[in-house]
């Protein structure tokens, strides 16, 4: 064993329960919860390993699980040189990596004035968040439709989104009529697919609306939540201006809320 492998001694070690490789690009994650570890749907922690210096190397990750769950779950990309993640992919199940224990973040519910529509718009790992917040009943009580928009490159990049919604069926704590307030729309750049465009021109071209048969945003009632690329975030935050939404804020709840998906 080296010096900078984390141990169950190590501060904020955690253990990995579960590793799965969705493509040679993405791959999911699950540590065993800390006992008395809490957080809100859609917000992020600080996790990683250390560095051959034997300091935390910690990135910004959103939790993907629901916050009911004794497992904490992360999906995230393998970046070939990134510092963390091109060690990270490696993990195995019974390994221990650091996790710090303050979630923080905007993409939660708090941050939102109530609405009738909730829109999450994700490109890539920018899912992670919406994995949580869509399995979470609060969601479901608050708004009257939920729309999950997740553009990836490929139909193979999709899959995790996919699986998530395919076994929202299968979950007690999310009853019929909560899946029935829950429209998913994946969308692919680099393939055809069912949907294929950017989830930015789909808004910009009227194509969702029209596919959703609703009317475009509007302050009064749609909310939006973005995670995704800087590239994506910005455009979109410049989309939810053109509708006359507003950023919120835990401190002051607005319109629409963004944050940028992991990556490195
Ligand atoms: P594209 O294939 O046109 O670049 P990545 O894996 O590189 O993070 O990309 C994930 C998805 O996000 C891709 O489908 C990509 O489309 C899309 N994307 C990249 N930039 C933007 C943007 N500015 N607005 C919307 N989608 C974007």
């Amino acid at each position: 064993m080296t010096s900078f492998t984390v141990t169950a001694q190590t501060d904020d070690a955690v253990r990995i329960s579960e590793v799965r490789h969705w493509t040679d690009r993405l791959f999911s994650f699950s540590v065993e919860r800390p006992a008395s570890f809490r957080f809100r749907s859609g917000e992020f922690i600080m996790l990683g390993l250390l560095d051959e210096r034997g300091k935390p190397l910690l990135r910004a990750y959103s939790i993907a699980s629901p916050s009911w769950d004794e497992q904490l779950g992360f999906y995230s990309i393998k970046v070939p040189d990134g510092p963390l993640t091109s060690r990270l992919q490696n993990i195995q199940i019974g390994d221990f990596i650091i996790m710090r224990k303050k979630p923080v973040g905007t993409l939660v519910l708090d941050a939102l004035i109530p609405g009738k529509r909730i829109y999450m718009i994700a490109t890539g790992t920018g899912i992670a968040p919406f994995a949580s917040l869509i399995r979470d009943p609060e969601l479901y009580e608050k708004y009257e439709q939920v729309i999950l928009i997740h553009t990836c490159r490929d139909i193979a990049e999709l899959a995790y989104g996919k699986e998530l919604v395919e076994t929202m069926k299968e979950n007690p704590l999310i009853g019929e009529s909560a899946l029935k307030q829950l429209r998913y729309l994946p969308s692919t750049t680099r393939e055809d697919s069912e949907i294929t465009g950017r989830a930015t021109d789909l808004i910009r071209n009227g194509e969702l609306f029209s596919l959703l048969s609703v009317a475009p945003f509007s302050p009064e009632q749609d909310r939006v939540m973005i995670c995704g690329s800087m590239a994506m975030n910005t455009d979109m935050k410049e989309i939810c201006e053109e509708f006359g939404l507003v950023e919120g804020a835990n401190s002051q709840p607005g319109h629409y809320v963004v944050e940028k998906a992991f990556v490195g």
